[in-house]
């Protein structure tokens, strides 16, 4: 038997071999901002969808619940940590600038295995998958902790209303299991797309904090280290930016949108999804939607819908899902992946 079959049950590919997510228990309603904002029930769900969201308290940052969701994982997967070859945090809010989250993580669980963040915005969990596979088929790593983990409310202003209502915190993580080659009719990646929009660079910024602006009394009295977007404008192009992205996935793949069984998009807002499932033909009620429970979480919005799909029995070893993530930059990222997972043990192909 070969590894492959032992691994996933079909010939090569990555399986999925086990899922987590976390999110801080403090649920926070329209009604309770409401409290404090110009704004109102009516308003966030009919513009958004979002009914409520999770705000982490203290001790929920980002590393927490990042180690939260990958224990879960781990558990899920029965793999322990001696057995992780890299672990890879999605995030744009890491828990502090150095050491890297991923960092953070693997010291925690233990994991003396190769650490890195990476920032794609919101789509840096699709891009997460896409550096995991591209790992796996190149013979580096067998298997991979990809996490996508925010504390989005480290980053906004509790002052604006066009922003404050939209985000919400939490983390998800999947345990990854391959090895080298590459099969598109096996589990794992079947096709991708990563793209960028030039001209949306200003559209979602946080100006201070980095190199350019480091964190100074001005910056801080100037607000430089909330969160600044025009929503409009963001909404305008991610819509037209994610249809193009998933058509040349789909078409790459050879596939249609009738071929995916589940599409998870990033869950930032209600009628984007809408508006990206009327033009792409991708089937409503096979549509992830958290969007209403946890708002926008960034890049740990994709791995919490997919492992809540995963739980639920929603995803079945050869399934087509679709990921599709979408923010700063204005960055896109889609991927077609098959679904497949680790074969019970005793039930491997001879
Ligand atoms: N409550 C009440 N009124 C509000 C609120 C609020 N919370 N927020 C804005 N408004 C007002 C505005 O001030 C504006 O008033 P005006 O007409 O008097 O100026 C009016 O509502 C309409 O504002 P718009 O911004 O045009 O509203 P829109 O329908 O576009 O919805 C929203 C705003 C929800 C932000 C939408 O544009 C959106 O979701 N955009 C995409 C955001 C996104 O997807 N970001 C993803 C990336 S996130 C990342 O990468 C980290």
């Amino acid at each position: 038997m070969s590894l492959l079959t032992a691994t996933t049950g079909l010939a090569g590919g990555i399986s999925v071999a086990g899922w987590g997510s976390a999110l801080p228990p403090r649920r926070v309603t329209n009604h309770d901002l409401a409290q404090s904002l110009d704004t109102s029930d009516e308003w966030i769900v009919e513009r958004s969808g979002i009914r409520e969201r999770r705000w982490a308290g203290e001790g929920e940052s980002t590393g927490p619940l990042a180690i939260a969701a990958a224990h879960r994982a781990l558990e899920r997967a029965h793999v322990a940590p001696k057995d992780v070859d890299v672990v890879i945090v999605a995030t744009c809010t890491p828990e502090q600038p150095i050491p890297s989250t991923s960092a953070i993580v693997s010291s925690e669980l233990g994991i003396s295995a190769g650490a890195f963040d990476l920032n794609a915005a919101c789509a840096g969990f699709v891009y997460g998958l896409t550096t995991t596979s591209a790992l796996v088929e190149a013979g580096v790593v067998r298997t991979a902790l990809l996490i996508g983990a925010e504390t989005m409310t480290s980053v906004i202003d509790p002052d604006d209303r066009g922003t404050a209502v939209l985000f919400g915190d939490g983390a998800g993580a999947l345990v990854l299991r391959g090895s080298p080659g590459h099969d598109p009719a096996a589990p794992g990646l079947v096709a991708s797309d990563l793209v960028n929009d030039p001209a949306g660079i200003d559209l979602l910024v946080v100006p201070a904090g980095g190199s350019a602006r480091p964190a100074s009394p001005e910056t801080v009295a100037a607000r430089q280290h909330y969160l600044r977007m025009d929503g409009r404008e963001v909404f305008r192009r991610a819509v037209r930016a994610v249809e193009a992205s998933i058509g040349r996935t789909l078409a790459r793949a050879g596939h249609t949108a009738e071929d995916v069984a589940l599409f998870v998009p990033h869950q930032a807002n209600a009628r984007i999804v809408d508006a990206v499932l009327a033009r792409t033909g991708l089937a409503p009620e096979r549509t992830s939607s958290t969007v209403d429970r946890y708002g926008n979480t960034s890049a740990a919005s994709i791995p919490i819908a997919l492992a809540e799909a995963a739980e639920a029995g929603t995803v079945t070893p050869g399934d087509l899902v679709l990921l599709c993530g979408f923010g700063a930059g204005l960055t896109v990222g889609t991927a077609l992946w098959r679904w497949g997972t680790p074969t019970p043990p005793g039930r491997e192909a001879a």
